[in-house]
This record gives C-alpha cells, structure tokens and sequence, in this order.
C-alpha cells in the first residue's frame, strides 16, 4: 500500500519506520523537505520518500494526518483529491481543539467532505508506536469511525507494525472518547509521573 504521512515528528517518524518496516512504500509529505528528520527517515529504509504535502497526498490511497490538530484541518481543506482517499486522524485536540471543531477528525472531514476518515493512532504514545512489542506481548490499538472497509485496513495497518489487535470503538461518535483514552495514558505517563514505556492491553477470559 501507498501510505503518506503528513508531519515528520514524533507519530509521523514511527509510524513512517512501522510502515516501511512492513513492506509499505511510504511518503512523507512536509512543509519542508529538507529538514534532517526527513533525511533519516529516507536512510532507515528505502521505502520511504520524502516528498511535498501535495505530492504525497496525490501519490498514496492513505493518508496519515500526524500533525497537530490545527495545521491537519487546515491542510484537509487545501487539497480536493483527499475526499477519495482513506485518511487516518492520529491527533489528540484535548489542549488545542482546530475550533469550531472539537477534533481534527470532525474537521477534517467537514473540509474534505470523505467518508473514510479513521481515528487511529491516538491513543498511545509514539514509542509504542515504533515498538508495540513487550517481550512477546503485543500492545493494543483502538479506532473509530463510520465507514467498515477503511477501519479494516486501518487494523491491518495497525497489526503489520505490531500491534497484537486493533479494537473498533464504533462510529464517530466515538472519536472523542478515543481521545479521552489517549488523555488517560498522557496522565498516566506525565502528570502521574509513570514514564512513557508502558500500554493499555485488553485482555479477556
Ligand atoms: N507524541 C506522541 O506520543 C503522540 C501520541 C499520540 C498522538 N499524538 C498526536 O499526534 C500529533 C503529532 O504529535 P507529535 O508529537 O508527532 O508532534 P511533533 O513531533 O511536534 O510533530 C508535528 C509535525 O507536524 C508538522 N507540522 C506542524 N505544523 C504544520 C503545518 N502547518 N503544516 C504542515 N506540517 C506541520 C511538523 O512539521 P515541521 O517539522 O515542519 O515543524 C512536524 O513534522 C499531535 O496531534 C498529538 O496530539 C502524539
């Protein structure tokens, strides 16, 4: 799968890894394509390119959102061709909602007008993400959204980087739990002081 990623931060370097790691070309699409996170990225595998916003977003069939809430409305709303791809919403709005939405997700798909926008990606941090792995335990992920066949590639997506499961929230309406969720594991790890080397599991008898 063609995967790109907007936003070469902390998400978007490991889910980048993951992706390629897994056999994914991936394109990361940034304001600047010179910066040294970029560059990187392109050495850690050749299945990552770097590329501008609008050239990645015209080139994959997914696009990652991995910027903060703000600017990823913003940049929904500039490009047109993104009502037909499956975009995934990894940002949490718990400080800096893109008003007059509550979420990125909501505003994102106001702006492109897409049915398969996912929240995926969000609620651990992004360690987790480029290692989901704790000995042999797989960690969990959890997503929402309102259109079937995206949240199933989107569990794919999340169990070819190591994710032992991918658990479906529900519908939209689930989108801000997802970030209370993610909210839970940022007080743990910060404001309860916990660190950040640990994850929610579900497990089930
Ligand atoms: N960090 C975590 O552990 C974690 C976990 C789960 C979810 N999240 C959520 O994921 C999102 C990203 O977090 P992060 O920690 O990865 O942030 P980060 O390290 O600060 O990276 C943000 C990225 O967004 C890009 N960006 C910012 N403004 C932009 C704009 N106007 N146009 C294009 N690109 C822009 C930045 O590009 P430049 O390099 O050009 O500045 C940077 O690559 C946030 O919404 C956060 O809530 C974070």
């Amino acid at each position: 799968m063609k995967i790109a990623i907007i936003g070469t931060g902390n998400v978007g370097s490991a889910l980048a890894k993951g992706f390629a790691k897994a056999g994914h070309k991936v394109i990361t699409g940034s304001r600047d394509v010179s910066k040294s996170k970029n560059n990187e990225l392109v050495k850690y595998s050749s299945n990552i390119s770097q590329k501008t916003i609008k050239e990645a977003i015209s080139e994959a069939g997914i696009v990652v959102f991995t910027t903060p809430p703000i600017p990823a409305v913003e940049v929904a709303g500039d490009f047109p061709e993104l009502k037909e791809k499956i975009i995934i919403d990894t940002t949490n709005a718990l400080f800096n909602p893109p008003a007059p939405y509550k979420t990125a997700f909501e505003g994102i798909k106001a702006k492109t007008g897409s049915s398969k926008v996912v929240k995926c990606f969000n609620t651990t941090g992004a360690e987790n993400m480029e290692n989901p792995r704790y000995g042999n335990l797989g960690i969990d992920m959890f997503m929402a959204g309102s259109d079937p066949e995206s949240k199933n590639i989107v569990a794919g997506l999340a169990k070819d980087i190591g994710f032992e499961e991918c658990y479906d929230f529900g519908g939209d309406d689930r989108v801000e739990l997802l970030e209370q969720l993610a909210f839970s594991w940022i007080n743990l790890a910060i404001f309860q002081k916990n660190g950040r080397n640990f994850a929610f599991k579900i497990i089930k008898r």
